[in-house]
This record gives structure tokens, C-alpha cells and sequence, in this order.
């Protein structure tokens, strides 16, 4: 008997948890192209849709567009946008069910001419290929390609996408199999992972190292994300990529309201804390005081020494997104550390108390300095 896939099981909890994320990312992504960016036309493609639902009627992908789409209606239609949505799936029958199950929508939606859906069923390396210089021109574009394995993102397509001056893109891998097959020829001939050296790392860091050899790829002002999903006992994980902070910051922030203890995981991301037994490893044995740091208060000392020199809240920005941590998670500790009079502020005359500006547009600067005069 022919194994049962996805839609007919019915999504898993890690499968749901992509979405969620999907959902977060892409519900902030479509208002900001629609409200304030001068361009007429936004471009979506969701490269691996599947049939649009599992069989308990719970959202996949393209359905989950067309939702973040429906609150937009009218914004969509007072701004003059057009929206592009292009639906993919290489299994004949599933690209079937996906036009059934879209017809409502593009009916409706095509009435009004702003928003235009097409369904293909196409190999992904085609469609990819064929679609690619309209990807590549400077109009916004979200990419949602969401593979099994690890096949599809090969170092090509990677530096093609990164190559694609307004397109934001979001995908699956499975970095477990990447950990595995390192050294496997034909994965190597796409992407070239045997330079990953996973020796050193525990199982559950498998997608920042995926992460990591993505980073090795790009050069200059790009923005890459990740978040690593556990399933069973392997890990998966998404990759984002953008070239503007704003970008990033979108997705951190998504991340960052799933796994609100480090914003990069579904699962423990220092499972020592779990899996070592004895708790003496995390506590000073003279003192008995917790030695552990979580992520954000290693993050806090960092900061204090990033403080070192002082740092525009431009930069304060950036190097909150390049931690990744989100935004609104560096503000709270940047209050902390001046209500404690460790860090001082300067130079925002008009600064409303509690103020950073940390933002990709600000138009007021400050600076943040260590103060050296508070040894605490
Ligand atoms: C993980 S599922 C997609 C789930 C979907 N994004 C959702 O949220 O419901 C992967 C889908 O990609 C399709 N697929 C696999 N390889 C493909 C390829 N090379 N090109 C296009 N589609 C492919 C499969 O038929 C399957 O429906």
C-alpha cells in the first residue's frame, strides 16, 4: 500500500509550526508592500503549495496567502496594487485540488482585477528557471519554497535568489540529512556541505550550521534568518533571506512570538539543561549560584560590550538583527541597562524618555556608551 503523505495524515505538529511562522512573516510582509512601498505591483510565488489543505481541513500554504490577502482587500484596491500569486505544484493531482480549492477566490478576486492567482504543474527547477527574470527585476517579491529534503535550494539557486534585488525569500530544509549525508556525493554536487564541520556540534544544532554555510554564500548588506523545527528526533528548519533589515526584522519578530525564551527554535535550544543529568554543571558549587546564562542575558553582556564604544542607534539596530534578536527584545534590555545607569545615552535632545529609535528609518540619532563609571 502506497505510504500516506502530509495532506492525507494530516499536518504533524512541526509541520504546523512552519506555518505559523509562514503566517506571521507573511501577514507583516504584504501590509508593508501595500501601505508604503511606491511600487504598483507585488509578486508571490509558492513554489511546492501541495493541494492547499490536509485532510482535516487545516490551512497549507496557498490557502494561508489568500487569508493575509483577504484583510488587504480594500487596502489593495484604495492603493491601485496588483498582486501576482503563483501557485506550484509538480504532482498533477495535487495541482488539481489546489485549482478547485482556489476557484472562489480567483473568481472573486479576478473580478476586481487587482489580485490575479494562477495554479501551475510544473518541476520547481523549471518553473524556477522560466519565472526567474521577472524575479530578478526590481519589483517586491516573497518566495515561499518549501521542499522536501534538501534537494531544490542549491548553491545556484541560492545565489540567484540572493541576486534578486526585491525578493524576499523563506525555505525548508532538512538539515539532519544534510548531517547524515555530508559527505554524499550527489548532495555535494548541489550544495557543497561536506565543508560543514558538524563533528563539534550537538544534533540539535544542525540547522545553525546549514545556516552558517548558507552565510558563507553571501556577501555585503544581505539579511538571513533561521529557525530550526524539530520533528520526532530530527531537525528541519527554515532559512530566510532579504535584502533589507526591515525584512528581517518582520521575521525575527515572527520568531521571535513563537519561542519567546530564544526565537530560533520549537525545541530546547541547550538541551545540557535537559539531558545532563546532575544540575552541578549549571550551578557554582562554592556559591550555589546558577552559572547558566540564557540567550538573552548572554545577549545583555554582549551588548555591554559592544558598548565598549559608543553606537549609533543605527548600528544598535543592525547588530540586534545580526544577533538575532528581535527588536522590540533589544529595547526592553537597552531600558534595563539605562534605568541600572550601565549604559548613557546621548545626544537625543529631543528624546522621548525610554526612546532608542531603533529602526531602518529613523530620522533621529543617538548614541549608547558603556558607563564606565558603574562597575556593577
Ligand atoms: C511539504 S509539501 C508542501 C506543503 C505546502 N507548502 C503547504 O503548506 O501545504 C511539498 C510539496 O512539493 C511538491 N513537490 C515535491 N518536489 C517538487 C518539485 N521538484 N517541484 C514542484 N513541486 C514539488 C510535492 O508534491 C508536495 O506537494
Amino acid at each position: 500500500m502506497a505510504k500516506k503523505d502530509l495532506f492525507e495524515k494530516g499536518f504533524d505538529e512541526s509541520t504546523k509550526i512552519k506555518l505559523l511562522l509562514f503566517r506571521k512573516y507573511i501577514e507583516s510582509w504584504i501590509p508593508t508592500f501595500i501601505h508604503s512601498s511606491p511600487f504598483e505591483k507585488i509578486l508571490i510565488y509558492d513554489f511546492f503549495a501541495g493541494e492547499g489543505q490536509d485532510v482535516y481541513g487545516e490551512k497549507g500554504s496557498p490557502l494561508i496567502i489568500m487569508d493575509c490577502l483577504k484583510q488587504y482587500c480594500e487596502d489593495i484596491r484604495n492603493k491601485n496594487k496588483k498582486i501576482f500569486i503563483t501557485l506550484n505544484d509538480y504532482d498533477k493531482k495535487k495541482a488539481e485540488k489546489l485549482l478547485a480549492l482556489t476557484q472562489a477566490f480567483k473568481e472573486k478576486c479576478g473580478a476586481c482585477n487587482h489580485c490575479s492567482l494562477e495554479v501551475k504543474n510544473d518541476a520547481f527547477q523549471n518553473l524556477f528557471s522560466a519565472e526567474y527574470q521577472v524575479i530578478k527585476q526590481a519589483t517586491p517579491t516573497f518566495l515561499l519554497i518549501d521542499q522536501y529534503g534538501v534537494s531544490q535550494v542549491t548553491e545556484s539557486v541560492f545565489r540567484q535568489l540572493v541576486d534578486a534585488p526585491r525578493t524576499d525569500f523563506l525555505f525548508f530544509i532538512s538539515s539532519a540529512t544534510i548531517r547524515r549525508f555530508k559527505d554524499n556525493e550527489g548532495i555535494n554536487k548541489k550544495i557543497k556541505v561536506s565543508q560543514i564541520q558538524f563533528e563539534e556540534s550537538k544534533p540539535y544544532e544542525c540547522h545553525e550550521k546549514v545556516y552558517n554555510y548558507y552565510k558563507t554564500l553571501i556577501n555585503g548588506d544581505y539579511y538571513l534568518g533561521r529557525f530550526s523545527i524539530k520533528k520526532v528526533t530530527n531537525y528541519y528548519g527554515l532559512i530566510f533571506g532579504s535584502h533589507h533589515p526591515l525584512g528581517l526584522e518582520k521575521f525575527l519578530s515572527a520568531s521571535w512570538s513563537i519561542d519567546v525564551n530564544n526565537g530560533e527554535a520549537n525545541h530546547e535550544i541547550d538541551e545540557t539543561k535537559q539531558y545532563e543529568g546532575s544540575f552541578m554543571n549549571l550551578f557554582d558549587e562554592v556559591s550555589g549560584i546558577s552559572t547558566f546564562k540564557t540567550k538573552l542575558e548572554s545577549y545583555e553582556e554582549h551588548l555591554l560590550d559592544y558598548f565598549s564604544v559608543p553606537r549609533t542607534n543605527q548600528e544598535i539596530y543592525k547588530f540586534s538583527l545580526e544577533s538575532g534578536i528581535s527588536i522590540p527584545k533589544t529595547v526592553d534590555i537597552l531600558r534595563k541597562l539605562e534605568k541600572e545607569r550601565r549604559i548613557c545615552v546621548e545626544g537625543g535632545d529631543k528624546r522621548k524618555s525610554g526612546a532608542f529609535y531603533l529602526s531602518h528609518n529613523s530620522d533621529k540619532i543617538i548614541k549608547v556608551a558603556k558607563n564606565e563609571n558603574n562597575k556593577n
